[in-house]
C-alpha cells in the first residue's frame, strides 16, 4: 500500500504490547502502519484490546513492549458524547480544545470555524443539553478538529445513535479525511459492519494484534455469516 506523501506513515506500531495491572495482557505483538490520511476501521470482539489501543494512540497509556510512532497529533472521540463535552454552550466547551494564548477575536473565528466544519453552524451559543444525541457527536468532533489534532481516534462512535445521526457523522468524517486542504487521519473502532462500506481499509483485531489492512467489503463479507450466526 501507498504510503504518506513524504514516505512518513501517519501512524506506525512496532510489536506493541501492553499488560493491565491485573495481569491481563490486552495487546500482544501488535504491529500495522497507517499508511496515509483517510478512514481505517478496525472491528473486533469485545475485549480483544480495541479501546486500549486507542488510549496507547492518543498517549494516556504507555506500551509495555514495542514502539509507537506517532507523527500526527490525536485527539480520542468516546461513544458517549456526554462524557467528554464539559461545558454549558457549544461555544464554550470548543473553546476549552483551542491552543491557549490565542487573541480573543481568533479565538472567536475558531470556534466559528470548527461549528461550521460539522454542520453546527449557529450553534455557538446553543445550550449543549439541547443538542440530539448525533449534534453532540459531532461537537465532540469539532472540539477535536479545534485542539488542531490531525488524527482521529473514534471509539464507536456511532454506537448510542440512530441510522440519521450514523450517517451524518460518517459522512462528516469521510469528508473531512478525503478533503482536497490537509486531510485528516481517523482510527475508526466499529462493531456495525455496514460501516466498513465506508472505510479506506479496515482490519480485524483478535486477542490483542491486529491483521492486514482489508477492503471494507471483504472483512465484511468474512465477518457477516458469523455474526448472523451468533444472532
Ligand atoms: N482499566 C483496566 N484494568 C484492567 N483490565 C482492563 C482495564 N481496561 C480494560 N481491561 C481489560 O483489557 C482487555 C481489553 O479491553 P478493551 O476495553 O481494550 O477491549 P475492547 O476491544 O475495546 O472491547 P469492547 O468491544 O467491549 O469495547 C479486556 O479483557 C478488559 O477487561
Ligand atoms: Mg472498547
Amino acid at each position: 500500500m501507498a504510503e504518506a506523501a513524504g514516505g512518513q506513515p501517519a501512524l506506525l506500531a512496532d510489536r506493541l504490547g501492553f499488560t493491565w495491572p491485573t495481569g491481563h495482557r490486552a495487546l500482544n505483538h501488535c504491529s500495522f502502519s497507517i499508511p496515509r490520511p483517510g478512514l481505517w476501521m478496525l472491528v473486533g470482539g469485545n475485549g480483544c484490546g480495541k479501546s486500549t489501543l486507542l488510549r496507547l494512540i492518543a498517549g494516556l497509556l504507555e506500551p509495555s513492549e514495542g514502539q509507537l510512532q506517532r507523527p500526527l497529533k490525536p485527539a480520542l472521540v468516546f461513544q458517549n458524547p456526554d462524557h467528554q463535552l464539559l461545558l454549558p454552550s457549544c461555544g464554550s466547551d470548543i473553546e476549552l480544545s483551542l491552543p491557549s494564548h490565542l487573541p480573543s477575536s481568533e479565538r472567536l473565528e475558531r470556534v466559528t470555524h470548527a461549528l461550521q466544519q460539522v454542520g453546527l453552524g449557529g450553534f455557538r451559543q446553543r445550550p449543549i443539553h439541547s443538542l440530539s444525541g448525533g449534534q453532540k457527536q459531532r461537537l465532540a468532533i469539532a472540539g477535536a478538529l479545534a485542539s488542531d489534532a490531525q488524527l482521529l481516534l473514534l471509539d464507536e462512535p456511532t454506537a448510542l445513535l440512530d441510522e440519521t445521526s450514523q450517517q451524518e457523522v460518517i459522512n462528516l468524517i469521510h469528508q473531512l479525511c478525503h478533503r482536497g486542504e490537509q486531510p485528516i487521519t481517523a482510527l475508526w473502532i466499529t462493531h456495525r459492519l455496514e460501516e466498513l462500506n465506508w472505510c479506506d481499509g479496515a482490519a480485524l483485531m483478535e486477542r490483542g494484534s491486529i491483521g492486514p489492512w482489508q477492503a471494507g467489503t471483504t472483512l465484511q463479507n468474512q465477518l457477516r455469516p458469523l455474526a448472523t450466526r451468533k444472532g
